[in-house]
């Protein structure tokens, strides 16, 4: 028999390809290897809502994000640890990211009082009282047992640079304080880049987590109210000074726009709600832009949602099919539409990451900004 422990792969990132300063690369992780650039769909209740694990195989999911915050107040981390971990808890034998709660916290829960510390605050299922600190969201996190881990960050509005400030060096004593109290050799902690949509912070943040030497780095504090122009130019400064040979992760950003934009600029990882939540609106994600099917104009359509796409949706079913699931409030509308609009963020990764690698980037994303609404 072998043992398992030292069988186990470290994690690691290959740069495989750069146009300009768009990446490819390869995430080694001990649940398997994730082609980057790569959109991680999120399951925050250890499911990815209206969709069983094997329709994510199907979609050729590469690694899923889940949530500390949420897994902490329900079932709890040692009901998921005596289960056998994340993975085997809710079935998913790839890879799967687990966020700290830095963001939740303030989010989610009623914020009672963030000191050196750590953040007390109030459930938002009962209204009970808790408290995090760096030590106890890895603790957390290490009974959960997710491949790639983050640090305990504090993510404050975008436009108050004083409290940006304080924020960002607290964000940086806290994650010194992650990387201390982490234990597990098989999970790739990830440091946070904060500092709000000031260049200057940003390029202190960048520099100070570096020096860190963490294996990848998360970019937070994005996509909370700021334009786009502020978002992409914060982007631009960050990953210009994060070393060249670890992963960039973009928290919390996944519009197809963003995607192509924030790709363009450095970042090689991506999470968001947006394609789950759309498709509980009702809404498909197209490149051409976002679809209704609760319209009576699709009442006898017969096409589907986008006849270009390969899906499992597109491939077997209309526009008018999936109006009628919709306006009757089906369960089904949801499921179908999660496929449709995770297949189309994936798609699109895959697309740009072999361009990246045909040194043809700057010509797909010039063909793809024409359609795309920002
Ligand atoms: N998700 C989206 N933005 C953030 C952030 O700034 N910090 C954390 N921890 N998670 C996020
Ligand atoms: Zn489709």
């Amino acid at each position: 028999m072998e043992d398992t422990k030292t069988n186990i792969t470290p994690f690691s990132f290959e740069l495989v390809a750069q146009d300009g300063s768009a990446r490819a690369g390869i995430l080694h992780t001990p649940h398997g290897d994730i082609h980057t650039p790569i959109f991680m769909p999120v399951g925050t209740q250890a499911t990815v809502k209206a969709l069983t694990p094997a329709q994510l195989q199907e979609l050729e999911v590469q690694i899923l994000l889940s949530n500390t915050y949420h897994l902490y107040l329900r079932p709890g981390p040692d009901v998921v640890a005596d289960m056998g971990g994340l993975h085997k808890f809710m079935d998913w034998p790839k890879p799967i990211l687990t966020d700290s709660g830095g963001f939740q916290v303030f989010s989610m829960g009623t914020l009672r009082a963030i000191d050196e510390e750590g953040v007390t605050f109030k459930s938002h299922i009962d209204g009970s009282t808790h408290r995090f600190t760096p030590e106890f969201s890895i603790s957390i996190q290490e009974k959960l047992g997710a491949d790639i881990i983050m640090a305990f960050d504090e993510c404050p509005d975008p436009q108050d640079k004083e409290y940006n400030m304080r924020a960002m060096e607290r964000t940086h004593r806290w994650a010194e304080r992650c990387l201390k109290a982490k234990t597990r050799a098989d999970q790739a902690l990830f440091g946070i880049v904060q500092g709000g949509i000031f260049p200057d912070l940003r390029r202190q943040s960048a520099e100070f987590l570096a020096s860190l030497d963490f294996p990848g780095y998360g970019i937070g504090g994005l996509s909370v109210g700021e334009s786009k122009a502020d978002m992409l130019a914060t982007i631009e400064v960050v990953t210009a000074l994060l070393p060249e040979n670890k992963p960039r992760y973009l928290m919390g950003v996944g519009t197809p726009y963003d995607l192509v934009e924030s790709i363009y600029r450095g970042v090689d990882m991506f999470d968001c709600v947006l394609p789950t939540r759309l498709a509980r609106h009702h809404a498909a994600q197209t490149l051409q832009g976002r679809m209704n099917l609760a319209n009576a104009a699709y009442i006898r359509d017969e096409h589907p949602i986008d006849p270009l796409c390969t899906c499992y949706t597109c491939t077997h079913f209309s526009r008018a099919y999936l109006r009628h699931l919709v306006s009757t409030k089906e369960i089904l509308g949801a499921t179908l539409l999660s496929i449709h609009n995770i297949h189309t963020l994936l798609e699109l990764s895959q697309r740009i990451r072999e361009s990246i690698i045909n040194h043809k980037y700057s010509e797909l994303r010039q063909e793809l900004l024409r359609n795309l609404e920002q």
